[in-house]
C-alpha cells in the first residue's frame, strides 16, 4: 500500500499559523520580498518535492541514494554500533532505509520535519519496513532547538542531513544548524551530510527548471498554501516560476515574479507588486568540497571523510563531533 496515498491535510495549529504570518509579513514587507522556504512543505508541497525527486533533470536524489549503497560498508565501518539515527528533513524518508540498513544493529530512529501529516506517514511507513527498530518521529523545526527524546542520552548517535537540504541555508546559517545539531547530538556524535556540488550551469538550471513544470508548481504552491492558511488573495496565474544561478554566491535562487502591477492582501496587509517584481523563495547553495568541510570544521566539527560520484555530481560528508 502507498503510505503516502490517503494522507488527510490538517491545518497549521494556532502557534505555527502565527509564525507562518509573521514570516509572511515580514517578507513581503521589505525592499527585496522573500519568504522562507520551510513554508513550501504543506501536504502538497511535500507531495510535489517527492515528484521532483523522480524527475530525469533532478539528478541529486537518485545520484546521493547511488552514492549511499556504494559507500554503505565504508560508512557503517565509520560509524558506532547500537547507534541512535537522528534525521532532519526526512521527508518521505526514503534514503532513511539504505542509511539504517548500513549501520551496525542501529537502535533506533528519530526523523525530525516540519510537515507533520507527511512525517507521521513516512514514519509509520519506514516502522513497518524495519520492525526491529524503534521509531519516534519529532515534529519540529530544525533552525531552532528541538529537543530530542530522552532515550538519546547517553547513547551513540548519528545525525542524518541527506538531500543537499544543507544548501537552502546560507553558508553562516549552516555554520549554526550545524554548531546546534552537535550540541543536540552529544559531544561523541557523528554527523553524515549529503552536499550537492558545484557543476555546469546548464544541468543545475534544468534540476529547478524541469520541462514538466513540476518545480513551478512546487514554488507556484506556496501562493496557495498563503491564500488557505493566512486567507489571502495571491492569483498564481499573475506569477511565474524563475530561476537564476548567482555565481559569486554559488547558489540557485528560486523566485516568484509578479507578470504585472497588482495589490495582493495577506492577512489584513497589502502588498504592492511591480510587473517583473519578485519574491525570493528559496536558495540552494552548491559547495565544493573543501568549502563544505570549513564550514563544518568552523562549527566545530572534524571532517572525517568524504565521497563523491564518478561524475562529480554530489557529495556524503561524515563529521566526528570528538
Ligand atoms: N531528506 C529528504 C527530504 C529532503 S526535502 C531527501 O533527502 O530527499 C527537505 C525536507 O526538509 C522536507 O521534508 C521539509 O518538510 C523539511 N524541512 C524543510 N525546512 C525544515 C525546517 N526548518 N525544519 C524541519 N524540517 C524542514
Ligand atoms: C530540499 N532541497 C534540498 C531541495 C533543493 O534542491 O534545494 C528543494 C528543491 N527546490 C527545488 N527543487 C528542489
Amino acid at each position: 500500500m502507498d503510505a503516502f496515498a490517503d494522507i488527510a491535510e490538517t491545518r497549521l495549529d494556532d502557534a505555527a499559523r502565527e509564525a507562518f504570518a509573521r514570516d509572511v509579513i515580514a517578507g513581503l514587507s521589505g525592499a527585496v520580498k522573500t519568504l522562507p522556504c520551510k513554508w513550501f512543505y504543506d501536504l502538497r508541497g511535500s507531495e510535489l518535492f517527492e515528484e521532483i525527486t523522480r524527475l530525469d533533470e533532478y539528478y541529486p536524489t537518485r545520484t546521493e541514494l547511488a552514492l549511499l549503497a556504494d559507500i554503505a560498508p565504508g560508512l557503517g565501518g565509520a560509524l558506532p554500533r547500537e547507534a541512535w539515527v537522528v534525521e532532519f528533513g526526512s521527508g518521505s524518508s526514503r534514503k532513511s532505509d539504505l542509511f539504517l540498513n548500513a549501520l551496525d544493529a542501529p537502535r533506533g530512529y528519530v526523523p525530525i520535519d516540519v510537515a507533520a501529516d507527511y512525517l507521521e506517514a513516512a514514519a509509520g511507513a519506514l516502522a513497518d519496513r524495519l520492525p526491529h527498530l524503534e521509531v519516534v518521529p519529532v515534529v519540529g523545526d530544525f533552525t531552532a532547538e528541538i529537543d530530542l527524546p530522552p532515550m538519546l542520552e547517553n547513547a551513540p548517535t548519528v545525525g542524518f542531513f541527506p538531500g543537499s537540504t544543507i544548501g537552502n541555508f546560507e553558508p553562516a546559517q549552516a555554520a549554526r544548524f550545524l554548531e546546534r545539531a552537535r550540541r543536540m547530538l552529544g559531544a561523541e556524535a557523528h554527523m553524515v551530510v549529503g552536499v550537492d556540488l558545484k557543476k555546469d550551469l546548464d544541468v543545475l538550471l534544468a534540476a529547478y527548471d524541469d520541462a514538466k513544470g513540476v518545480t513551478a508548481d512546487f514554488n507556484l504552491n506556496l501562493l496557495d498554501r498563503i491564500n488557505r492558511e493566512l486567507d489571502g488573495g495571491f492569483d498564481r496565474d499573475r506569477f511565474r516560476h524563475r530561476v537564476r544561478y548567482d555565481d559569486a554566491e554559488g547558489r540557485v535562487e528560486m523566485h516568484l515574479e509578479s507578470t504585472v502591477d497588482q495589490t495582493v492582501r495577506v492577512d489584513g496587509h497589502a502588498f504592492d507588486f511591480r510587473a517583473g517584481e519578485t519574491i525570493h523563495t528559496e536558495n540552494s547553495y552548491k559547495y565544493a568540497v573543501d568549502d563544505f568541510a570549513r564550514v563544518a570544521r568552523d562549527a566545530g566539527w572534524r571532517p572525517a571523510r568524504h565521497w563523491t560520484d564518478a561524475d562529480d555530481l554530489f557529495s556524503i560528508h561524515l563529521l566526528a563531533a570528538a
